[in-house]
């Protein structure tokens, strides 16, 4: 692969907006700050801040944000109405580099119910807001919520019309998590080749969780033109979450030779700002999740300890130091091997046969790999502890 060939892909990241609409999670005014700074320090290149209007609370926040977080562009949410990006851009006044997020709805359902505007009326509405919005900054993205669900001519029409009124980033969400990898890239493919295609507009993906795609359909947008993802620390978020950051910046570290494609996160900040959050949200990270849970490096069974103790690729495709985590760890139960077992008993000082006179031999090693299993079998997981007082 070479340099020229490889595309850099913009993480923004929406823990603090849309993450937060997680349900039960309420965080206040310096925990936000500490995790603005968090995700300053992994390098994401848009942190979305909040959204004004919602709040005074909200507004302070963003602005406390603005003021002090530096690296990243900060943005801030606002719908189609004046009042909301007057209160987005005065939100973001002391920004180093601002961006205002401007949404409407795209499908039949939300425009009528929620919206109760035409389609017409909507795509009105939005190049009003939309050019209203670059008075305020240069830098306007525009979101048409839930369009898996939408007419996809209309889809383009209203994209086509936003981009002509000087929206610069178009983010095409997945709202209720409704698309597949393959309808979903093919959209992306649709709207890069009939109304990006040639002008300095970059394409965004944003999806939810709710059928366990997110990360699937993030991917298969970066495969067929976006080059911004947006993204939640744990994948948190409304309902089933968002696009979890960690996994899709993994994705594309670890198979960079499919991608074509690099990010500027610093991999290893990843488990310290997930670790932040799940404190600060309360949202405990399930041990079987990518990339952070507990159980992501560790291996139990005994065929794959005694391949990983022989050599790490045979059950590894990353390094748990690349993501801040230590080396990935042996577990001892039921289903661990005499290898690891054996291990196990050397990382904590046993010496064993044939490194000394008085280490355990072989038929002590196996009466004690016995009494290891029967206690495995009644108590699951093993500890240091349990090992010595089997062994003293
Ligand atoms: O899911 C969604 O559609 C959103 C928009 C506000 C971008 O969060
Ligand atoms: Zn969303």
């Amino acid at each position: 692969m070479t340099a020229s060939s490889t595309r850099r892909i913009h993480i923004f990241d929406t823990t603090l907006r849309d993450g937060e609409q997680s349900p039960g999670v309420a965080l206040n005014h310096s925990q936000k700050i500490e995790i603005a700074h968090g995700l300053a320090r992994l390098g994401v290149d848009v942190i979305e801040a909040g959204f004004p209007i919602t709040s005074d609370g909200d507004f302070e926040c963003v602005s406390r944000i603005a003021r002090e977080v530096r690296g990243p562009t900060i943005a801030a949410l606002a719908r189609t109405a004046r009042a909301d990006i007057e209160r987005a851009a005065a939100a973001l006044e002391a920004a180093q580099k601002r961006r205002i997020h401007v949404f409407t709805s795209a499908s039949a359902v939300q425009m009528q119910h929620m919206l109760r505007k035409t389609p017409e009326q909507v795509i009105e509405s939005s190049v009003r807001a939309v050019e209203f919005a670059r008075q305020f900054t240069d830098d306007v993205e525009f979101s048409g919520q839930d369009v898996m669900r939408a007419d996809f001519e209309f889809v383009i029409r209203l994209y086509r019309a936003a981009i002509e009124a000087g929206a610069t980033v178009i983010n095409i969400p997945d709202t209720v998590g409704y698309g597949t990898p393959i309808e979903y890239g093919a959209l992306i493919a649709r709207v890069r080749d009939e109304i990006v295609m040639g002008r300095n507009v970059e394409i965004s993906t944003h999806c939810h969780d709710d059928l366990g795609m997110a990360t699937a359909n993030s991917l298969a947008a970066v495969e067929n033109g976006a080059t911004q993802i947006e993204c939640t620390i744990n994948g948190i978020g409304e309902r089933a979450g968002n696009t979890a950051l960690e996994e899709v910046v993994m994705a594309i570290h670890t198979r960079r030779d499919h991608y074509q494609a690099e990010t500027g996160i610093h991999t290893r900040e990843i488990n310290r700002v997930s670790r932040l959050v799940s404190r600060l949200t309360g949202m405990v990270v399930p041990g079987n999740k990518a990339i952070v849970g507990d159980n992501a490096f560790a291996h139990e069974s005994g065929i794959h300890q005694d391949g990983v103790l022989k050599h790490k690729e045979t059950y590894e495709i990353m390094n748990a130091e690349l993501v801040g985590r230590e080396a990935a760890v042996m577990v001892m139960g039921k289903h661990s091997g005499r290898a690891a077992f054996r291990k196990a008993l050397q990382d904590l000082g046993y010496e064993l046969e044939g490194e000394n006179d008085h280490g355990l031999n072989d038929d002590a090693l196996n009466a004690l790999f016995v009494r290891f299993k029967e206690l495995a079998d009644r108590k699951g997981q093993i500890y240091a502890d349990d090992l010595r007082s089997l062994v003293e």
